[in-house]
């Protein structure tokens, strides 16, 4: 997974398109040369703190450095209130794969944007969960709910407050009962952690094999390093055999040598936590997934520091519907670049 150097795996990957297997290997060759190491994380750096802080802010006030532009479907947009949709920190739009009937779930969902998209697609039939820890976010996703579940018809969407990478802890009732039983002493938080043991067990937040397609916009990069192989068996967990992923993000083209990846604001900005390409695709395999398919990548990187290039990278994959059923790992990435936008810029007032 991350940290790991997965060249062995790129000669299994086959893309019809061509051009995204090459740049692997290239990417590859490249990163060996330079000797960075994507071992040595964040030099200290609180990242989990520090994306807090960031996306406390950026639910109260629009920040523009957080976002790269996406043309959504605007007749999905018009019942969104504004004060979401100016507080879009997405990177592509994943909400366009899903389906009438389908139960969905965002990871990272901020202020619901996507998730109220995709409570029209799925319809009263379906069902959109968005999953967040970052308080202010889910108080914004939730201002709106009752109002648009009204002028849709049908409430359909829910928001539940969890870590991406630990979907079984349900924070609102861990919080619930650490009001009841406050944490004083180190026995008492010993308690506390049997407490977030028996309520995985007991009342998952997500349980396994319930979600049909899990989306996510521009957030598994804030994940830390160590967490993400847990953060892709989660995924892995909670889809239905069959099940698919669809998940827009920020990746780079050689890895974040570890001063970059110190840097606070680069980190919550989605700049230093970005996967490098080849492995963002290699994760999802090594989490059991198949059927990996590039579905956009931008063309021209969305920013630049110093030699590294980050662009936005839209990926489908499945769950094979059954362990013998696997199929082949990668198919076409026959990627049709997404034309980069004028105005996709760090700082650039369009979002
Ligand atoms: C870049 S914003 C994207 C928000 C939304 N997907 C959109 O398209 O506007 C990142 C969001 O992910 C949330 N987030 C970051 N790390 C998270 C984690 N480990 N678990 C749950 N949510 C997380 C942040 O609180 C924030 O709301």
């Amino acid at each position: 997974m991350e940290g790991e150097e997965r060249e062995d795996a790129l000669p299994s990957l086959f893309f019809i398109g061509g051009t995204i297997m090459l740049a692997c290997h290239r990417l590859a060759s490249q990163m060996k040369g330079k000797g960075m190491s994507s071992e040595v994380c964040c030099g200290g750096l609180n990242v989990e703190a520090a994306v807090r802080e960031r996306y406390s802010a950026a639910a109260h006030q629009a920040e523009a450095a957080l976002c790269c532009p996406v043309s959504y479907d605007r007749a999905f947009l018009e019942i969104i209130p504004p004060e979401i949709l100016e507080r879009d920190y997405g990177c592509g739009d994943p909400s366009k794969h899903v389906r009438a009937g389908e139960t969905v779930l965002d990871l990272g969902s901020g202020g619901g944007k996507i998730c109220y998209i995709a409570a029209q697609v799925v319809g009263a039939t379906g069902r959109v969960i968005g999953v967040d820890c970052n308080d202010e976010m889910l108080a914004l996703a939730r201002k709106y709910q009752n109002a648009i579940g009204e002028r849709l018809g049908f409430h359909n969407v829910e928001f539940r407050k969890g870590q991406i990478q630990d979907l079984q802890l349900d924070l609102d009732r861990f919080e619930t009962l650490l009001a009841e039983n406050p944490v004083r002493t180190s026995n008492d938080w010993l308690r506390a952690s049997e407490h977030a043991h028996s309520l995985r067990q007991s009342a998952p937040l997500i349980a396994d094999g319930t979600i049909d397609v899990v989306v996510s916009n521009c957030v598994l990069n804030l994940v830390r390093n160590g967490d993400r192989q847990q953060l892709f068996a989660e995924l892995f967990r909670v889809l239905k055999p069959g099940g698919r992923a669809v998940i827009s993000d920020i990746v780079s083209s050689a890895d974040v040598p570890a001063e970059l990846q110190a840097n606070a604001k680069l980190w919550s900005g989605c700049i230093s936590g970005a996967y490098r390409e080849d492995r963002f695709l290699t994760a999802f395999e090594s989490a059991g997934f198949h059927n990996i398919e590039v579905l956009e990548r931008q063309a021209e990187p969305w920013t630049t520091v110093g030699p590294l290039e980050f662009r936005s990278l839209t990926v489908r994959a499945f769950k094979p519907p059954s362990a013998e059923s696997r199929g082949a790992t990668f198919v076409s990435l026959d990627v049709a670049p997404t034309a980069a936008s004028g105005c996709c810029s760090p700082g650039s007032k369009c979002c």
